[in-house]
């Protein structure tokens, strides 16, 4: 099932598809911002990093062919700003999808990418009929949790060990939204100041075993 990776706007902030002609500059991007993001960017167990960006690209698009995943580049007021990636998609008695996201730090602290998750869950909600989505977020990263609070996703527990990031596999704090919870859509609900204020509250004991992380493995 091959799905069309949309055009979303609201405002300054566009979503739209990643083309392989994005390769020279999300990598200039990428570089760029390498100490900005390497905490936080997903890693082989099995290879170093690739900084192949034409592959990953393709990669992406592949996915998106066969149905299982919209990849984004944001923009703000026209300037490549980051990407969000919807993957994972699963369709069937799931209807689930995974959403990640970066924005260069100049751009960051503009709500840019609350905006960005908002536009892509109302798309994958009410246009593609999908169920659930989910984010999935490592303890440490409070800007990234400052997202999901401000768009009212329903914090669902403490996975350990859960993503391999920066070379090891670290705990993540998971957070997840159903249909059903946002008649009237992300975006809007959190314009109209609609956001339940404690939904992505991390329990307290959640908090505390995350800062006593399980013992690596030796090698
Ligand atoms: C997490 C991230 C995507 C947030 O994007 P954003 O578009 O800046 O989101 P917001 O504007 O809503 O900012 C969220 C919080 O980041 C923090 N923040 C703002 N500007 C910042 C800056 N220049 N540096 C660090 N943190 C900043 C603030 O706490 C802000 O919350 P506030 O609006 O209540 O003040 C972005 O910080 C980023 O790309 N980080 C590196 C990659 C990453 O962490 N990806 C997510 C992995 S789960």
């Amino acid at each position: 099932m091959s799905i069309v990776i949309p055009t979303l706007r609201e405002g300054p902030v566009v979503l739209r598809p990643v083309r392989l002609r994005d390769s020279r500059a999300l990598e200039r991007d990428l570089m760029e911002n390498r100490g900005w993001l390497r905490k936080w960017e997903a890693t082989s167990p099995y290879a170093p990093m690739s900084f192949d960006t034409r592959a990953s690209i393709r990669n992406l698009l592949t996915h998106s062919r066969s149905g299982h995943g919209l990849p984004f580049i944001v923009e703000y007021n026209g300037k490549l700003a980051g990407q969000l990636n919807v993957s994972s998609i699963t369709w069937g008695s799931l209807s689930s999808a995974t959403i990640g996201y970066w924005v260069g730090e100049r751009f960051a602290g503009h709500s840019i990418t609350p905006t960005a998750v908002a536009l892509a869950t109302d798309y994958c909600f009410f246009q593609l009929g999908l169920h659930r989505m989910e984010i999935c977020i490592r303890p440490e990263n409070a800007a990234s949790l400052r997202v999901v609070e401000k768009l009212g996703f329903r914090y669902e527990g403490l996975r350990r060990r859960y993503i391999h990031i920066n070379g090891d596999w670290r705990d993540h704090f998971c957070f997840g939204l159903v249909s059903e919870e946002v008649p009237q859509g992300v975006l809007r609900r959190w314009q109209k100041g609609g956001v339940p204020t404690d939904a992505a509250r991390v329990l307290a004991a959640d908090l505390e075993a995350a800062a006593h992380p399980l013992p690596t493995a030796k090698r």
